[in-house]
């Protein structure tokens, strides 16, 4: 690990694998477990900066795949790098291009050299390998960088994610052998599908690797909620300990609360800006469409146990007016809220980890069957 980075563990958890800790980087630290809001084009979506940073959030992410088509690393490059491009001076993390590849872009080959795939911008076709994402990620400048990997999709064969598992290896050593900044820190993806043997073996092969942190990917790829959980199991624990744990595309309150139980220790999900732009409010772990009727009139706060801005200053009433009038303030204060709720939400299961009351404060959300609204 290069010195500056560093994944501090401060408390453990005596019921489960839950742990807090401090994961150190040139722009700052990371207090664990944390949320952290998607900023695929180098922005949070409606939010500026000092409105994500009231949120709490403390690391972001943003999108090889999506910066590369637009405006291209180059001039991300020339601006000084991500954190001086977009006024964000905490930590980023950008993900390899690898996930969006597959999940985003229509006609493609996949071979051992990397993936072609066409321009949903231009139509031209575009090659990626391992290569050129840290390439780009280099030029991105971004505090975590990923590896290039292919997730396999779901349902698929177990031959069909045995393949894909041992060519995401492959790519993950050909990233770290292009891989040139010591002040970025390049972290492994474990995939292995809903597989636990596969997944369990990734888990040890990355681990030999002695990377400075380590992703889980491959999950919530359409598979149901009890083969989240299981992945999730077998994985975490058999990453090393004192190394940093992100589980890749997951953020509703019990996948979350989930994951930290089985030794996760960050996340990151679209859900909450999404939902924003839906007109749909999280709250305590219930979804609720501001738009419905019932808003209308009620001039109560949205949360009224919530520290944000909009609960702060606003109505339901209001919001559901901006949301139905289709006003864009509506979504930025919906956002607001939504990522508050999530960030805070870890937050809270960080300060119970600390005092040791994590498993009996959060037991309900451990059931199987815990409340959470679709
Ligand atoms: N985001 C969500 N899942 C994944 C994954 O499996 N790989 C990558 N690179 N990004 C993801
Ligand atoms: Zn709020």
């Amino acid at each position: 690990m290069t010195p500056s980075f560093s994944f501090h563990l401060q408390a453990q958890c005596s019921h489960t694998h839950a742990r807090a800790g401090c994961f150190t980087t040139p722009h700052g630290v990371v207090e664990t477990p944390r949320f952290m809001p998607v900023g695929t084009l180098a922005n949070v979506k409606t939010l500026t900066p000092a409105q994500v940073e009231a949120t709490g959030a403390q690391m972001i992410l943003a999108n090889t795949y999506h910066l590369h088509l637009q405006p291209g690393e180059t001039i991300v490059s020339k601006a000084g790098g991500l954190h001086s491009f977009m006024n964000w001076r905490g930590p980023i993390l950008t993900d390899s291009g690898g996930f969006q590849v597959f999940s985003l872009s229509e006609i493609r080959s996949i071979a051992e050299d990397g993936v072609t795939f066409r321009s949903p911008k231009d139509g031209q076709f575009i090659h990626l390998t391992p290569e050129k994402s840290i390439e780009i990620q280099n030029a991105l400048g971004a505090d975590v960088i990923m590896a290039f990997d292919e997730c396999p999709p779901y349902p698929a064969s177990r031959e069909a994610v045995i393949e894909a598992t041992q060519r995401t290896y492959r790519w993950l050593k050909r990233c770290v052998v292009a891989h040139q900044r010591s002040d970025q820190a390049l972290f492994g993806i474990v995939q292995g599908g809903v597989y636990p043997d596969l997944r369990q073996e990734a888990a040890e092969a990355l681990t030999e690797l002695d990377l400075p942190g380590y992703a889980i990917g491959g999950v919530s790829v359409g598979e149901p909620a009890d083969l989240i959980e299981k992945i999730v199991q077998t994985t975490a624990p058999r990453l090393p300990a004192h190394k940093l744990r992100y589980l890749m595309g997951v953020g509703t309150h019990r996948e979350m609360v989930q994951a930290i139980a089985a030794g996760v220790d960050v996340f990151d999900c679209v859900i909450p800006t999404r939902l924003a732009r839906h007109g749909s409010a999280m709250v305590r772990g219930a979804r609720w469409n501001l738009k419905n009727a019932r808003y209308k009139e009620d001039f109560t706060p949205l949360d009224p146990d919530c520290s944000c801005y909009t609960c702060q200053y606003f109505t339901r009433a209001y919001l559901s007016h901006l949301l139905r009038s289709q006003e864009l303030l509506g979504y930025t204060l919906l956002s607001i809220h939504n990522i508050t709720e999530l960030v805070q939400f870890t937050q809270q299961i960080r300060a119970a980890i600390l005092a040791d009351r994590f498993a009996n404060e959060f037991a309900d959300w451990l059931q199987p069957n815990a409340m959470e609204a679709a």
